[in-house]
């Protein structure tokens, strides 16, 4: 069977030939002696048009199936006069390989997103879905692309880990012990030497470490994997389990460190364009009549780059009324980081050197003692999607700051042998893979965006 993208890509080559296609049914419309059917199989977002008349032998069995049967089809491809469906298939022949039912839910009417989480067996072949998805798709491929093209190394952080990154308890811890008899040390402590991994082990919460030690062997590296946090949070931009692209770059700071991120986000866009005219325009019509336009002009212009001392002023100055007040110290909100970078700026803002109490430990201090060299991307419609910083590089300022976080000092020898054994400035940051299709997609919900979210009390599928 030949792909529906193929036939409409390379039409020339198919045009007054027989040519075979399977698929199943998206709609169809039955008069008396012909009808349409709106064939899709799933290799393209456009459905391919079946025209079938008496000469078919089974015309009266195929004009009554059910939405969603899948069918073997020969015929042949004729052009059409219709720019939008440039050609069609006459059918010769018709073989019903899976009769569908009536009660098949996705019916030619629209349904809302909440109703179609409830069926996430069905809703890859709904529209938005299915535009959905295949850009996530096209978006990975474009994320390795980019990366390999520079000769950074791909490099497979763990999923098991004893490590909490990012120090916030947000760890999803795992165990083989027996939770109905929790072995217990003589301090009344749980006994982790009988557990599977002999010490507390959890779910990654960010391979960030694991590309340090990476990067400082090949330089450039990046990770692209899942991850894991245990935030009970109901927002439409967490999840419990997402997928998160790591690069770590060597003798670099943190001005390198914006770079790489502002040209990998253009270049994603970009590709994403380029690759996937057929869904980005359905998301132009569909759920974000202004998307187009945006991306563009984002592949087009500078990132704006502002410290966090100056984004505090400037939400200050605006007179704005928060539910989380604004002050120098505070932890930026969403409604904050969405002012910012939609009312402020209307564009995607980086800010930079936030305080060192609401950032990770292992981001590299500044002169005022006060600050470290931390970025945070924001983007108007999604807020934060990047998450980075230069990294501490001297072995002593690291071990301070490892102690004032209340870090167990020998949990990190390692890491802070990196700091020992041949030091160098290096820089890296996170990008949120489900917000970035949240971005390029306009779609506002972070479960619409993930074939099966996960996030607090949902993990069926
Ligand atoms: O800002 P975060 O927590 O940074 C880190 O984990 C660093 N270790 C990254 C690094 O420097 N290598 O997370 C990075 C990004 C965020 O900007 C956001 O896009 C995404 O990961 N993210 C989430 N996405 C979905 N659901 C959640 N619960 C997320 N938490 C973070
Ligand atoms: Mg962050």
């Amino acid at each position: 069977f030949i792909e529906i993208k193929q036939l409409y890509r390379n039409k020339e080559q198919y045009i007054d030939k027989t040519v075979r296609v399977a698929g199943w049914i998206r709609t169809s419309r039955m008069s008396k002696n012909f009808g349409f059917i709106e064939l899709n199989d799933g290799s393209f977002f456009k459905n391919m048009q079946i025209v079938i008349d008496e000469k078919l032998e089974n015309f009266k069995e195929v004009g009554k199936l059910p939405i969603s049967t899948s069918l073997l089809i020969e015929g042949t491809l004729v052009a059409t006069q219709n720019a939008k469906q440039p050609v069609e298939i006459q059918a010769t022949k018709i073989v019903v390989e899976g009769e569908s039912d009536n009660s098949y839910p996705l019916q030619k009417k629209r349904h809302t997103v909440e109703y179609l989480r409830t069926i996430a067996h069905l809703r890859p072949r709904s529209n938005l879905f299915s535009a959905a998805f295949r850009v996530r798709s096209v978006a990975a491929y474009a994320i390795h692309k980019f990366f390999q093209d520079r000769n950074f190394v791909y490099a497979h952080s763990p999923i098991i880990t004893g490590s909490d990154c990012e120090g916030a308890g947000e760890m999803f811890r795992i165990t083989t012990l027996d939770l109905n008899n929790i072995p217990k040390t003589e301090e009344g402590k749980i006994d982790y030497s009988q557990d599977f991994f002999g010490k507390e082990a959890n779910l990654t919460v960010s391979g960030q470490l694991n590309a340090e030690i990476m990067a400082l062997a090949f330089r450039n590296v990046y990770t692209f994997g899942p991850t894991f946090r245990a935030e009970n949070s109901y927002t439409g931009r967490h999840a419990s389990e997402f997928w998160m692209i790591e690069p770590e770059i060597a003798f670099a700071d943190l001005e390198d460190n914006m770079e790489l991120a502002e040209d990998m986000i253009k270049y994603i866009i970009n590709y994403v364009l380029e690759n996937c005219p057929e869904e980005m325009e359905f998301f132009n019509s569909f759920v974000d009549k202004g998307l187009l336009e945006r991306l563009h002009k984002i592949v087009n212009s500078e990132f704006t780059r502002i410290t966090y001392t100056k984004a505090i002023e400037l939400l200050l100055e605006s007179g704005q009324k928060f539910e989380y007040p604004v002050e120098w110290g505070c932890d930026l909100q969403t409604e904050h980081e969405r002012y910012i970078t939609e009312q402020i700026f209307n564009a995607p803002v980086f800010v930079t050197d936030y305080p060192k109490e609401i950032k990770a430990f292992y981001m590299r201090m500044n002169e005022d003692g006060k600050t470290v060299r931390a970025m945070d991307l924001l983007v108007p419609g999604v807020g934060e999607i990047i998450g980075g910083s230069q990294r501490e590089e001297r072995y002593d300022v690291l071990m301070d700051r490892i102690k004032e976080c209340g870090l167990n000092e020998e949990d990190y020898w390692w890491y802070l042998e990196l700091r020992k054994y041949g030091t160098a400035t290096h820089s890296g940051f996170g990008l949120g893979f489900e917000r970035i299709i949240m971005y390029l997609t306009g779609i506002s919900n972070i479960r619409d965006v993930i074939p099966f979210p996960r996030t607090p009390k949902n993990a069926e599928f």
